[in-house]
């Protein structure tokens, strides 16, 4: 199922005269998943935060190049979902159920698709039944898990994950990976930071920041 592709040309991002990356070259066809790779500092939250506008919106950063999303035939309102590297700074909601379902609730997705997509979450992660428990008593590995079902829920095209498997238990790690097998198939657009070796035998093409 072909729902578009994310070319990105000639990208660059300084802050102020401090140049962070330069030339960044990437074609990420529909149910692709692209690897960014590189050592603590290097630049890969701040490519993600390129990607979905986050910088140069919500952070001063100079930002330079194309960012363009080809044959889409997708008319959800929202093309991306950013699952970022601390859960603490993303969460919202005081409670599971608002926290889960917001997003969805605002794009109005089809609800048989949301309810097959809730189901199976529901089933991985037994912690998203308890919808009225405070989303601040949560442990940092369950945070992540509620903030990457949320996204699912919400249904973008392109996902955006920083370090995913940071502070998640083995059998989430592979919980995670069958998630993002999952969303691959159904053509999703998958750019992962990660700097574990974790998800590198799951990429189709890796970048070194
Ligand atoms: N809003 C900002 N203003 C100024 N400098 C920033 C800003 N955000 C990030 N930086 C700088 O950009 C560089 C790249 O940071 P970034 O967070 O992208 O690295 P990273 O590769 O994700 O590192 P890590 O593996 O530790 O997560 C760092 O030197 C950081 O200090
Ligand atoms: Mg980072």
């Amino acid at each position: 199922m072909s729902n578009g592709e994310l070319l990105i040309n000639n990208l660059s991002l300084k802050f102020e005269n401090n140049i962070i990356f330069k030339d960044v070259n990437l074609n990420c066809s529909s149910g692709s998943i692209t690897i960014i790779k590189g050592k603590n500092g290097s630049g890969k939250t701040c490519l993600l935060q390129c990607i979905c506008s986050v910088i140069p919106k919500h952070f001063a950063g100079i930002v330079e190049g194309e960012i363009a999303l080809e044959n889409s035939k997708t008319h959800s309102p929202s093309y991306f979902g950013y699952l970022m590297q601390d859960p603490d700074k993303q969460l919202c909601f005081p409670f599971i159920e608002e926290e889960l379902f917001f997003g969805a609730e605002n794009l109005k997705r089809d609800i048989d698709d949301f309810n097959t997509d809730y189901e199976m979450l529901l089933e991985m992660f037994p912690v998203l039944k308890q919808e009225d428990i405070e989303t601040s008593e949560l442990s940092f590995g369950q945070k992540k898990i509620l903030l990457f079902s949320a996204m699912i829920l919400k249904n973008p095209l392109i996902f955006l994950l920083d370090e995913p498997s940071a502070g998640l238990s083995e059998d989430y790690r592979m919980k995670f990976v069958d998630l993002i097998l999952s969303l691959k198939k159904k053509g999703k657009i998958l750019i992962i930071a990660e700097h574990e070796t974790f998800f590198d035998n799951i990429g189709d093409a890796t970048i070194w920041m």
